[in-house]
C-alpha cells in the first residue's frame, strides 16, 4: 500500500470488524464506499483485519471485484491501484451471491462473518434501495445476526428515510421493532463534510461569533446546493423524489439545525441531537396559502452545461415527457425561538445549474448609516461565507478603503481556506463509516429529527401534490422564476455562488 497522508490519519484506530455491505453490486458501493474503506485502511482508521462482505445478486466473483477495482481508478483520484496494491487489499473481499429475501443468504452470512480478535463486530451497510431496508433488518433479527453479545452489530440506514412523514414514521416503527435504536445509523452524507462539521467548531470554539449569531445582528441565511449534474441515470428514484425531497428535507434541513442549535452541553450524540431537534420543533409549518408565496419550484429545460448541449429534464432518459417533477427548489423557512425570530432561512437546490457549489451565506443587516463616499462602490452588508464544496472555508465579506486619496470604499473577502498547507479533507463517507466504527452517532439522524423534519416538508408536498405544470428554467443558467420574489425583503437579496 502507498504512504499515507499524515492529515489523514487524525482519528482513533477501530477494532477488527466484518464490514457488510448489503447492495454491493451498486453505484454508491463502487462510487463511495469501497473508495472510502481503501482510504481508511491506507491510513490506519480500519483495522488490517477487517474483513468486507458484499451481498449482492447474479454476478460471479471474478465480475464484482473487477467492478470495484474500475470503480476506485474511475470515481477516486487517488485510490487506484497497480496489481500489487489490489492483491494486498482485495484479499479481505468477499462475495455472498444471494437474495436479500432469501433465508440462504442470511445463513450465509452467518457463517461468512469472522471471529476478530475474540470479537465478532459487525456493521451493515444498508447500500440498497430503500424499500429493501426493513427486508435487511428482518433477515438480521431473524438469524441473529443483530445479538450484540459477542460485539457490537450496527446497521446503516442510507437516505431517503421515507418519502413523507407516514412512510418515514412507519419505517422508524419497523426498523425499531427488531433494533435497538442505538444501533441504528440513519446516513446523511451531509453532515460527515469536513466542512459541515467545521462549522460546530468555527461556531462552539470561537467567542467572536457568538454575541452576533441572532436576530440582532443577523438579517437572513441561505443554505444552499447548486449542481451541475443532471439527474443521471436516476430517474426512476427522481421522478418520485424531487428537489425538495432529495436534497432539501434531508441535507439541507440537517446543515440548517447546526446552523440555528444552541450550544449542546457537551460534545455527545444525544447532547447534538437534543439541540438539533428543538431547532426543527421551533420551525414554523408553512400554511397552505404560505406555500406560494414561500416556496419555489422549477425543472430544467434544455441548455448548455460545462460547454455542452444538454437535454430537458422531461427528454432524460426514463423521465415521463408531461413529468412536473421539481429538479430545483427553494423554501423560506422561519424558526420561531428566541435567538432567530423573524429572520428568514432559504434553503435552495438545483440540478443542472451553471456550478456545482455548496455554501452558507450568513448575511448581516444592512449598515445603519453610510458615512463614505458611495459614488463607486457602495458599501455591502457583511457576509460571512461557510463553503462547503467546493474550496471548502470560510469567507467574509467586508468593505474596504479604496486606496487613493478618497474615502471610496471596496468590497473585500477575508479568506480562510480549511485545507491549507496542502492539508487533505476527507471524504464524508470516510468520516462516517469511521464513526459508525467508533459507535459515535452524533453525524446520523435520531428518529425523532427524521419524523420533525418530514412534518415541516409535509405541508409543502401537500400544497404541491396536484399540481399540473412546473415553472422551467434554462439549464445552465441562474433563471430561475421565482428566486429572486423569495428573497424580496432579503438585505443584498438572492446569492448566486460567484
Ligand atoms: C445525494 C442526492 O444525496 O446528494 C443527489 O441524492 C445529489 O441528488 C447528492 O447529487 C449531492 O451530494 P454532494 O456530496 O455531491 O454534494
Amino acid at each position: 500500500m502507498e504512504e499515507a497522508l499524515t492529515t489523514q490519519c487524525l482519528g482513533e484506530p477501530t477494532e477488527p470488524t466484518n464490514i457488510v455491505i448489503f447492495g454491493a453490486g451498486g453505484d454508491l458501493t463502487k462510487r463511495k464506499l469501497i473508495p472510502a474503506l481503501v482510504k481508511m485502511l491506507r491510513c490506519g482508521l480500519l483495522h488490517p483485519e477487517s474483513k468486507i462482505i458484499g451481498v449482492l445478486k447474479g454476478r460471479t466473483n471474478e465480475v464484482w471485484l473487477n467492478s470495484l477495482r474500475q470503480g476506485l481508478a474511475d470515481y477516486s483520484a487517488d485510490t487506484e491501484m497497480n496489481d500489487q496494491q489490489w492483491a494486498e487489499f482485495s484479499f479481505r473481499l468477499k462475495m455472498i451471491d444471494g437474495d436479500l429475501q432469501d433465508e440462504q443468504t442470511y445463513t450465509d452470512l452467518a457463517t461468512s462473518l469472522e471471529l476478530l480478535d475474540g470479537h465478532i463486530n459487525a456493521m451493515f451497510y444498508c447500500a440498497v434501495p430503500p424499500d429493501w431496508y426493513t427486508t435487511v433488518a428482518a433477515g438480521l433479527h431473524k438469524h441473529g445476526l443483530d445479538n450484540e453479545s459477542n460485539g457490537f452489530r450496527r446497521v446503516v440506514i442510507e437516505k431517503p428515510f421515507g418519502m413523507d412523514l407516514d412512510s418515514a414514521r412507519q419505517l422508524n416503527h419497523d426498523l425499531q421493532a427488531l433494533l435497538n435504536e442505538s444501533q441504528i445509523y440513519r446516513i446523511d452524507h451531509y453532515l460527515g463534510k469536513e466542512s459541515v462539521q467545521n462549522l460546530l467548531v468555527y461556531r462552539f470554539a470561537n467567542s467572536i461569533l457568538e454575541p452576533l449569531w441572532n436576530r440582532n445582528f443577523i438579517d437572513h441565511i441561505q443554505i444552499s446546493a447548486a449542481e451541475e449534474i443532471g439527474i443521471e441515470y436516476r430517474a426512476n428514484y427522481y421522478e418520485k423524489s424531487g428537489a425538495l425531497r432529495d436534497m432539501i428535507q434531508s441535507h439541507l434541513m440537517q446543515v440548517m439545525t447546526l446552523v440555528a442549535m444552541e450550544p449542546p452541553v457537551e460534545f455527545t450524540a444525544d447532547a447534538v441531537r437534543d439541540e438539533k431537534i428543538k431547532v426543527l420543533r421551533a420551525v414554523r409549518h408553512l400554511e397552505p396559502e404560505q406555500v406560494k408565496l414561500q416556496t419555489v419550484a422549477a425543472q430544467y429545460s434544455s441548455g448548455d452545461s460545462d460547454n455542452e448541449k444538454v437535454t430537458a429534464y422531461v427528454a432524460e432518459e426514463g423521465v415521463s415527457p408531461d413529468s412536473v417533477t421539481e429538479t430545483f427548489s427553494g423554501v423560506r423557512f422561519y424558526i420561531d425561538n428566541w435567538r432567530w425570530q423573524g429572520v428568514p432561512f432559504i434553503l435552495w437546490t438545483g440540478k443542472r445549474l451553471p456550478k456545482r457549489v455548496s455554501e452558507i451565506v450568513i448575511r448581516f443587516r444592512k449598515l445603519p448609516f453610510n458615512l463614505f463616499d458611495t459614488h463607486a462602490t457602495p458599501p455591502i452588508a457583511n457576509s460571512l461565507v461557510f463553503r462547503l464544496h467546493p474550496d471548502e472555508g470560510i469567507f467574509l465579506r467586508m468593505n474596504a478603503k479604496m486606496p487613493g486619496l478618497t474615502t471610496d470604499t471596496q468590497r473585500m473577502v477575508m479568506r480562510a481556506p480549511y485545507s491549507e498547507d496542502g492539508m487533505d479533507v476527507s471524504d464524508a463517507y470516510e468520516v462516517l463509516i469511521h464513526d459508525v466504527l467508533m459507535g459515535d452517532a452524533t453525524l446520523f439522524s435520531r428518529a425523532d429529527e427524521v419524523e420533525e423534519s418530514w412534518s415541516i416538508i409535509e405541508p409543502i408536498l401537500n400544497g404541491w401534490k396536484d399540481r399540473l405544470s412546473v415553472e422551467r428554467y434554462r439549464s445552465g443558467t441562474w433563471d430561475i422564476p421565482g428566486m429572486d420574489a423569495l428573497f424580496a425583503d432579503c438585505v443584498g437579496g438572492w446569492h448566486k455562488p460567484g
